[in-house]
């Protein structure tokens, strides 16, 4: 009997990510699915995309950039791999997604690659996993509870809240900001600040 998608993706990330990460993105499936309940999306692409967002997580920032050797990359690739190489694991991971369980569905490939850095024009499925990634119950940042209860009813502004997090957490570490966030950020500020207020 051939495997169900699910048992496949279960077996994979038992076998690639460590316990814990394991439970993250058990966790961030579970509260993907509540919010796609909440915002009229197909529960089961909210499953997988959940699932399966941090698929190359486990990979070193090394591994990845071999990951990437001799396949089409990228806007943004080679500072991405100069400055901040882990961020290619949603990259890498929309790879596997595809060649591994052969999925071709966009929403959820998507969802997987934009999970990370975001981009202009999210779909909700895409800002789903971007927050439930964020606020999964594992998740103790200072403001997870807040936000995680926000998301509950207003996904737009959870979404704002968890950028602005990440956005802040990176000038305050002093590290590279990817163009992507930026681009990302300016997106969603132009279109939604009217809205918010
Ligand atoms: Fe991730
Ligand atoms: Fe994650």
């Amino acid at each position: 009997m051939n495997k169900s998608i699910e048992v496949q993706i279960f077996d994979y990330l038992s076998q690639h990510l460590s316990p814990k990460r394991f439970e993250h993105s058990y966790n961030v499936a579970m509260f993907a699915v509540e919010l796609a309940l909440k915002n009229n999306i197909n529960l089961l692409k909210a499953q997988i995309a959940g699932l399966l967002h941090d698929c190359a997580k486990a990979m070193a920032g090394e591994e990845l950039v071999a990951f990437f050797k001799g396949r089409k990359t990228f806007k943004c690739f080679k500072d991405i791999v100069k400055f901040a190489p882990h961020l290619l694991h949603s990259f890498a991971g929309e790879i596997i997604v595809k060649e591994e369980f052969k999925i071709r569905d966009k929403d959820i490939l998507n969802a997987v690659r934009y999970h990370t850095l975001g981009r202009e024009n999210m779909s909700v499925i895409e800002k789903i996993i971007f927050v439930a990634d964020s606020v999964s119950h594992e998740r103790k940042w200072k403001h997870a509870s807040r936000v995680r209860n926000l998301s509950k009813n207003d996904l737009d502004k959870a979404f704002f809240e968890v950028l602005k997090t990440k956005i802040e957490y990176v000038i305050n570490s002093g590290n590279w900001l990817c163009p992507q966030t930026i681009d990302t950020w300016n997106w969603y500020v132009s279109n939604y600040r009217e809205k918010d207020n």
